[in-house]
């Protein structure tokens, strides 16, 4: 089993979406078995909290199940998890400083968009329902190419 830990912010917004739409990819493939995603935020501000109300619209929207309850980064997640996935440039020094290391398996989740390969997934908290279906079509399209890197990878 490979443990992928996606990480923004708040965890109430970007990261409980990529979660809830790459457990849904992993339900459509048969990999649940192979593959687990969890989330959580760099910041204390949201802990045990349900997602943002526009993240459940947003995934209703698209069919896709959403359950999760906010937590923040810790360093020990660092070894629990195979992959940790950043959702920006902000979220990925707060994760290096809390670990004191920058590893391997941390990496940028728009390393994998083929449409804004290397950019931030924007943080939509403070903008209008527009933002959340941006943000969920970066994620949709970035996490499939994830996904294919990891089936490549670990040949699943
Ligand atoms: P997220 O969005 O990092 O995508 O969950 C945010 C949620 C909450 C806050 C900032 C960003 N906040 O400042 O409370």
């Amino acid at each position: 089993m490979k443990k992928i830990l996606f990480v923004c912010l708040g965890n109430i917004c970007r990261s409980p979406l990529a979660e809830a739409i790459f457990n849904k990819k992993l339900e459509n493939e048969g990999l649940s078995v192979k593959l687990m995603a969890d989330s959580a935020g760099t910041s204390d501000y949201h802990i045990g909290e349900n997602p943002d109300p526009r993240t459940i619209e947003i995934a209703q929207k698209h069919q896709t199940l959403i359950y999760h309850k906010g937590q923040q980064f810790k360093k020990h997640h660092q070894e629990e998890f195979d992959y940790l996935i950043a959702m920006d440039r902000s979220n990925l020094e707060n994760m290096i400083r809390e670990m004191g290391e920058n590893p391997s398996k941390l990496i940028l989740m728009r390393d994998f968009d083929p449409k804004g390969k290397g950019e931030d997934v924007p943080d939509p908290y403070f903008g209008g329902a527009n933002g959340f279906e941006n943000v969920y079509q970066i994620l949709d399209r970035s996490l499939d190419e994830f996904l294919n890197f990891l089936k490549e990878k670990h040949d699943l």
